[in-house]
């Protein structure tokens, strides 16, 4: 499996107090000399993290594959079809929530979401689409050119250590697998944690975990390079 590190949470602490430290860019580079195989950032509607620059920055940063997470709006489009990242994933966003909360509705509006994909696979992106472990949600992501998903991961690491674990977790397998046969690659991510990402090696042929939060919480206690590369070492043995 790959590890994504989602950079976000830095670019909060720096916003915090207005300058550039820490250096969001340099931490980019250090996820990646570490062992993040690829760096991803959320590009807000509010711009309330990460802004336009560090994602011009990070984009040409050598050797660095950029995950340019976003919104499924015309703005957000144009900006990935002129920086044609490494990836893009497309989230649902709402301006009051805290995180994603939800995956990306694509049944409900399968059309849309197909002619949005289009100009991007066309550009030679690699698109994602970040939903639910739901099969109606899986089968429909299988038909709008997409060649990836990402399945949220929240709900099973709310379940982690309960009595609704085994459940939530076959859910998230069972998708995993649905989504494969479908031909569609599958990655996961949100709220996956130095404890409860083992269970990920459970589910087959996962091909990238995008993790943020943790790791950067971690990083407050040991430093970015060892955060990093601990969970690197999870997620790789
Ligand atoms: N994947 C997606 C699509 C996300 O929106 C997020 C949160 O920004 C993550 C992964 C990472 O989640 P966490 O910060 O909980 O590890």
């Amino acid at each position: 499996m790959l590890l994504g590190v989602n950079i976000d949470h830095t670019a909060t602490l720096r916003n915090a107090r207005g300058g550039n430290d820490p250096d969001v860019v340099m931490c980019a580079r250090v996820c990646k000399e570490y062992g993040a195989d690829s760096i991803t950032v959320h590009l807000r509607e509010d711009r309330r993290h990460i802004k336009d620059e560090d994602v011009r920055a990070i984009r040409v940063l050598p050797r660095v594959k950029m995950n340019l997470e976003m919104a499924m709006t015309d703005e957000m489009q144009k900006i990935a079809l002129e920086l044609r990242p490494y990836a893009v994933c497309i989230v649902p966003e709402n301006r009051k929530e805290i995180t994603t909360e939800g995956g990306l509705e694509v049944k409900n509006q399968l059309q849309r979401v197909k002619d949005f994909v289009k100009p991007l696979v066309e550009k030679g992106i690699n698109v994602s689409l970040f939903i639910d472990p739901d099969i109606h949600q899986v089968s429909a992501a299988a038909q709008t050119g997409a060649q990836y998903i990402e399945l949220h991961t929240g709900r099973y690491a709310e379940a982690f250590g309960t009595d609704r674990e085994q459940e939530v977790f076959e859910e998230l397998k069972g998708s995993a697998v649905f989504a494969q046969n479908l031909n569609l690659t599958v990655n996961a991510g949100h709220g996956l944690t130095y404890d409860n990402v083992s269970r990920m090696h459970e589910i087959p042929n996962l091909y990238e975990l995008n993790i943020g939060h943790s790791i950067i919480c971690r990083a407050v206690m040991v430093g970015l390079p060892q955060a990093v590369k601990e969970m690197k070492e999870l997620i790789t043995k």
